[in-house]
């Protein structure tokens, strides 16, 4: 077959490396911090179970037909009033459910983003992002990321020579450093993206992990109009449903709702059905309270561990939720071929690397912890600080 048959878009987005290097890790025996996927033991199985069994006593047959492309209205009712619990005015006609967050990203790309247009993105940033945006062929802008959010400075430079479409940010807890921007940094960002005409995204499947700290603003106060704001039941209730959303101004709902038909007509609407039966039921408040108690503590475990194994002068991120540590490592070491013989050990990472589009630090490393318990955790550690050195 002629390679020529492809798109040049398609044969511009190579494999990633890193997710090629990661399929060892899922051998049975290896000790994983790679992942980055939601504990399964957490999963509220049987109260699914139950919401899918009432999802059919109540729907019938309409429960397996096609349905809108804007998505369950319930659910979009359910979504907006937790908003308005924040004080954010958002209402059900301003959501669009999505194929997981994952899609958000890609219909915002159809909807905005032409050959080389330009694209301001975290430097590290999420590499699903990376992905979604690469296919559309876009010009990255990467603005390093600072323990308290974005470099200000780039930031400003960087909007002011280039015309940036979109500015994509996951300031709760990001992935992969785990940090959260503060007040302070959310608010000067805002000041400075107003002065545009360019739309912010706040990615944020992670918001509702918070285990310690105080919540910061969402960006959709500070820039009503400018936030494109994307949400996930990925993390807080399972993966395999695969729904998110997007809450976006009126005219870019339009379109959105265009690329979203064009794209699959509507989202599942068999796990739509089956939410709103389980949120109409159970207490979704005390579910979050359990993740975040389980997740605190082995971001705390594994914390713990580092600071004990790791040579003194390794640098940690402190998230204050989400799934993730950040782990920085004396210069002269690649984490990369860390990685090589930390699998040979049976004990694998994400090493930084594959998350830099710029200014690569070859020595730093993502370590998830929501997957393992407190032996793993230590052991895996205890078995990381003896390949280090
Ligand atoms: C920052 C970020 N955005 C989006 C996603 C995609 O999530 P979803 O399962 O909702 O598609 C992830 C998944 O890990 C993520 O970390």
């Amino acid at each position: 077959m002629s390679l020529k048959l492809f798109s040049t878009r398609i044969q511009n987005v190579t494999p990633s490396f890193i997710r090629e290097i990661l399929k060892v890790t899922h051998e049975k025996d290896v000790i994983s911090f790679a992942g980055g996927l939601p504990n399964d033991a957490l999963f509220p199985l049987q109260q699914l179970k139950q919401a899918s069994l009432s999802a059919f006593e109540n729907k019938g047959s309409q429960l397996l037909q096609y349905s809108n492309t804007e998505g369950d209205l319930g659910l979009r009712n359910w979504i907006a009033q937790r908003y308005q619990a924040q004080n954010l005015e958002i209402t059900a006609e301003d959501i669009l459910m999505t194929n997981g967050s994952q899609q958000a990203l890609d219909l915002l790309g159809k909807v905005f983003l032409n050959k080389k247009d330009a694209v301001v993105i975290e430097n590290p940033a999420y590499l699903g992002a990376l992905q979604a945006f690469r296919l559309y062929q876009v010009k990255f802008l990467p603005i390093d990321l600072h323990s308290q959010g974005m470099d200000l400075k780039q930031l400003k430079q960087t909007l002011s020579i280039n015309n940036a479409k979109l500015i994509y940010t996951v300031p709760n807890f990001q992935n992969p450093t785990g940090i959260s921007y503060s007040e302070e940094n959310r608010q000067a960002i805002a000041k400075e993206i107003a002065k545009t005409d360019s739309y912010l995204i706040q990615d944020d499947p992670y918001g509702e992990l918070r285990f310690s700290g105080q919540a910061k603003s969402n960006f959709y106060t500070l820039l009503p109009q400018q936030t494109l704001l994307l949400g996930s039941f990925s993390k807080t209730i399972a993966p395999a449903f695969r729904l998110g959303w997007i809450v976006a101004p009126k005219p870019v709902m339009k379109k959105l709702i265009i690329a979203k038909q064009a794209a699959d007509l509507h989202s599942n609407s068999f796990s739509q059905a089956i939410l709103a039966q389980y949120f109409e039921k159970n207490d979704f408040d005390q579910h979050l309270t359990q993740l975040k108690l389980h997740y605190g503590q082995q971001k705390i475990i594994m914390e713990t561990a580092i600071k004990k194994y790791f040579p003194k002068n390794t640098q940690l991120t402190n998230p204050e939720g989400g799934l993730f540590l950040w782990c920085t490592l004396s210069k002269k070491i690649s984490t990369l071929e860390l990685f090589q013989k930390a699998i040979q050990q049976k004990v694998a990472f994400v090493p930084g690397e594959s998350f830099y589009t710029s200014n690569i630090q070859q020595n730093t490393m993502r370590l998830n912890y929501s997957c393992a318990d407190q032996k793993i955790i230590e052991k895996g550690i205890r078995k990381l600080a003896e390949i280090i050195g």
